[in-house]
């Protein structure tokens, strides 16, 4: 098994220093038990609202509530010692403004204790990228395939082919690192105008189906380690195991065993 070492903590200096320097890992975790496990090995857990998604089962993030990933963040924030841990704002949490955005990552970094929070936008979260960041909150942007405009954006698919909407997500880049974003989300647009977006700005990306030019990469846990069946996975989802197999040879063999009465022999009883 590969132990992650014992690390200092990481902190948003630590990680706008590594840019150009160091390549940025990001996942996404849920609870204790994963944070734990990953703490270490990512320099950032993201409580991501894909919680929707991988853990409720719904096919959006939209559901996603305040409440649920404050809930969800205070447990992962418990189980990270070195990773920087960052929750995401769930739709409808700050989509009325400035304050409400505010209101919301107030919640998630006192109630949670999380270092930071994400939101989904470019020039039209500006305002409450700005003012955030003036209460201290560092926040996360997220550009490009931005999954809570699913229906916008007629279900998850790559964005910024035209030169036109190229054009318009190095505008957004630009403009949420003018408001203060201390990092950006590029998801599922072309490699070419990720490494253009990195080249441009002075904060690290973190890609996710962007090409290998961004500073960092996430995935979503439950895709890397093959927990959740997709149908339809995303080209950008590698899966380096399958647990799911693991899980269900395993269950299998115990309802097998109890089925038999060969479980629990005497060397599991008192
Ligand atoms: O919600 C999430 O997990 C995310 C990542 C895919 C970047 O936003």
């Amino acid at each position: 098994m590969m132990q992650a070492k014992a690390q200092p903590k990481i902190t948003v200096p630590k990680l706008q220093a590594m840019k150009n320097e160091k390549k940025l890992v990001m996942l996404t975790a849920y609870d204790h038990t994963m944070a734990s496990l990953l703490d270490g090995h990512a320099d950032i857990l993201l409580v991501g609202d894909t919680l929707g998604c991988v853990v409720q089962g719904e096919e959006t993030t939209l559901g996603v509530t305040l409440e649920q990933m404050s809930y969800h963040a205070a447990m992962v924030r418990q189980g990270a010692q070195c990773s920087l841990v960052v929750a995401d704002l769930p739709f409808g949490s700050y989509q009325q403004g400035e304050n409400g955005a505010l209101e919301a990552a107030i919640r998630l970094i006192k109630e949670a204790k999380v270092s930071a929070v994400k939101l989904e936008g470019g020039s039209e979260v500006c305002g409450s990228i700005a003012k955030m960041t003036h209460a201290g909150i560092p926040v996360m942007a997220h550009i490009g395939l931005t999954p809570q405009s699913y229906h916008a954006m007629g279900g998850n698919k790559v964005q910024g082919k035209s030169s036109s909407s190229a054009q318009k997500l190095l505008a957004d880049a630009k403009a949420v690192e003018s408001a203060g974003a201390f990092a950006l989300v590029l998801e599922a647009i072309p490699a070419d105008l990720a490494r253009e977006i990195t080249e441009a700005l002075s904060i690290p990306t973190i890609g996710i189906g962007a090409g290998s030019a961004c500073d960092g990469q996430v995935l979503v846990i439950n895709d890397l380690i093959g927990l959740n069946q997709s149908e339809a996975p995303m080209r950008f989802n590698k899966e380096y195991c399958a647990v799911r197999n693991l899980i269900q040879d395993a269950v299998g063999a115990f309802a097998k065993d109890v089925r038999e009465g060969a479980f629990p022999d005497e060397s599991y009883s008192y």
